[in-house]
C-alpha cells in the first residue's frame, strides 16, 4: 500500500515522461498534438485530485496553509499556459517556446512539491491520514481520469 506521497509521485513521473516526449517531438503536428493532449489531461486530473485529497487537508493546518495556497496558484498558472497553447497550431511559430515554458513550470512545480511541500505535509499529517488520503486520491484520480477519457 502506498502513502499519499508515493501515490502523488506516480502521476508526477507520468508528467515528467510526457513533458520529455513533448520536448523531443518532431514538427509533425498530429503526434505532437496527441502528446500535448495526454499531458494536458494528466495535469488536469492530477491537479484536481491533488487539491481535493492533499491540499484541502493541508489548508486546515497553519504550518502548511501557505504551501497549499502557493501550489494551487501554480496549478492555475499551468492551466492558463495549457489554455494558451491549446488555441494555437502545434507547428506554428512560438508554440514550442510556449510548450517549453510550460514543461519548465511543471518541472519546477513537481520539484517544489517533492522536495519541500511533502516534507512540510509529513509533519502535520498523521500516519493514518497519509494512508487514507492515498486511497482517497487514487479513487478520485481514477474517477476523474475516466470522465476525461473520451
Ligand atoms: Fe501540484
Ligand atoms: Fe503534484
Amino acid at each position: 500500500m502506498m502513502n499519499i506521497f508515493e501515490a502523488l509521485r506516480v502521476s508526477h513521473d507520468t508528467q515528467r515522461a510526457l513533458a520529455a516526449r513533448l520536448m523531443a517531438s518532431g514538427p509533425d503536428g498530429p503526434e505532437r498534438h496527441k502528446i500535448f493532449l495526454d499531458l494536458k489531461r494528466e495535469l488536469k486530473v492530477h491537479e484536481t485530485a491533488e487539491e481535493r485529497c492533499f491540499y484541502v487537508p493541508l489548508i486546515e493546518h497553519d504550518a502548511t496553509v501557505s504551501a497549499a495556497r502557493h501550489a494551487i496558484h501554480e496549478h492555475h498558472q499551468m492551466d492558463e499556459m495549457v489554455e494558451d497553447l491549446e488555441g494555437r497550431p502545434v507547428n506554428g511559430p512560438g508554440w514550442m517556446n510556449g510548450a517549453r515554458t510550460l514543461c519548465e513550470k511543471v518541472e519546477h512545480h513537481l520539484k517544489e512539491e517533492e522536495t519541500k511541500f511533502f516534507q512540510e505535509a509529513g509533519k502535520v499529517l498523521t500516519e493514518g491520514q497519509k494512508m487514507s488520503l492515498a486511497k482517497d486520491y487514487e479513487a478520485e484520480f481514477l474517477t476523474l481520469r475516466t470522465s476525461e477519457a473520451s
